[in-house]
């Protein structure tokens, strides 16, 4: 159902209470990746630009309902005022008397960022009494967390039943045309690059997705749940026996719908591998049948595998990526991941849009993110939303 959204408002000297997600990387105190920051730029300055106060409220990783200075937003409050230009007010609570005096003071045109709202336990747990408390912080209530929107939180999905009008930004609006509508009626051929590690994390959005796409190209750690059902062997790599039966059904109603499945014809291997020091030791390659032996395991595309996928990828008209090809963050595991961002990139002719996570973060790796139609911001709301569940941030907005 549609939803009310910042334009049906009218913000002329009203307190915007807005959740955004700003749960972004940090490191030494600065901000690694700014994609949320941006995201959520043109809902802050429509506020600002109408006369209204934005009062942020936001999470930063999981502090689990405590204090813990680690995950205060205030760094975050810096990075926003430079992509703003202007200045940010950071409020070091986000509720109670200490909030409620600091948002008062405000005047028409302001910015404020409130600290975590998981500082508090009741946001996980969606206690009214801190939706309320966060409700008594403004006139307006504008969701823009697609990152959080899967998430039924007292600030995502409490608020909207005590701040009325409650209404979607421009960014969670954007999200869902990208993900829904323009996936939902993709022009063909709809060619689906679906990674990451597990079958079983993946099953639902590939069901889901076999309804819709033509082309689905496999890559990522589930592939080789994928060649275990084709009776391939696969060494050591990272697989789930337990879903061989549920990898035959995909494949099998890949066949049934006339959707071309593709799995990879060839892998990268190693014989070892240390992830926190970003190693590897030999690198080796499946045989010529895609059999990976025993001693090796298996962490990319090898490069048939990506030349073929490229040119399903070259004659898309609509692209949807979710997951990496391998272990990108490693050098020696990269290069089919960077080669898939790279034929994603090249077609301009498609809609191609980035799902989320980790596709984003390899996409951006490899230097392409600026040439793509749409990268969510969302990580596993991407995912729940392809898989067709309800977010209760959206569902708990004013319907038009
Ligand atoms: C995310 O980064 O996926 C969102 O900000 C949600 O965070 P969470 O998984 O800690 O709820």
């Amino acid at each position: 159902m549609a939803k009310k959204t910042i334009e049906d408002l009218d913000l002329n000297g009203k307190k915007a209470v807005i959740r955004v997600d700003f749960n972004v990387p940090l490191q030494d105190g600065k901000v690694t990746d700014k994609t949320r920051i941006l995201g959520a730029l043109p809902t802050i300055k429509h506020v600002v630009a109408q006369g209204g106060i934005a009062i942020l409220l936001s999470h930063l990783g999981r502090p689990k309902g405590q204090v813990n200075s680690k995950f205060s937003l205030a760094p975050v409050a810096q990075a926003l005022a430079a992509e703003l230009g202007q200045p940010v007010a950071f409020i070091p609570e986000s509720r109670g008397a200490v909030a409620e005096k600091a948002v008062s003071e405000l005047s028409p045109g302001s910015v404020a960022l409130l600290e975590n709202v998981r500082f508090h336990e009741g946001e996980e747990s969606n206690d009214p009494i801190l939706a309320q408390d966060f409700a008594k912080l403004g006139d307006v209530y504008i969701n823009d967390a697609f990152g959080t929107a899967h998430r039924a939180h007292a600030s995502t999905a409490g608020i909207a039943e005590f701040l009325k009008p409650a209404v979607a930004g421009f960014l969670i609006q954007k999200e869902l045309e990208y993900l829904g509508e323009k996936t939902e009626n993709a022009e063909s051929p709809f060619v689906v690059i679906l990674g990451g590690a597990k079958v079983s994390d993946k099953i639902t959005v590939i069901d889901r997705l076999l309804e819709k796409a033509d082309t689905i190209l496999i890559g990522g750690a589930m592939a080789y749940t994928f060649a275990l059902a084709n009776g391939k062997t696969v060494g050591d790599s990272l697989s789930e026996p337990n879903f061989i039966d549920t990898a035959k059904a995909a494949m099998k109603k890949a066949e049934e719908k006339g959707v071309k499945f593709l799995l990879p014809v060839d892998n990268v291997t190693v014989d070892s591998l240390d992830f926190d020091n970003m190693s590897v030791g030999t690198i080796g390659a499946s045989d010529p049948e895609g059999n990976i032996p025993e001693g090796w395991e298996g962490v990319d595309i090898g490069p048939k595998t990506a030349a073929l996928y490229a040119e399903e990828l070259a004659g898309a008209k609509t692209i949807l990526m979710n997951g990496p090809m391998g272990i990108f963050e490693i050098e020696a595991c990269s290069k089919g991941s960077f080669a898939i961002a790279e034929a994603v990139a090249k077609n301009r002719d498609a809609v191609s849009i980035i799902g989320g996570g980790d596709s984003v973060k390899a996409v951006n790796q490899a230097g392409f993110g600026g040439d793509v139609s749409f990268i969510s911001t969302g990580g596993g709301a991407s995912l729940e939303f392809l898989e067709g569940k309800a977010l209760p941030g959206v569902e708990a907005l004013d319907d038009k």
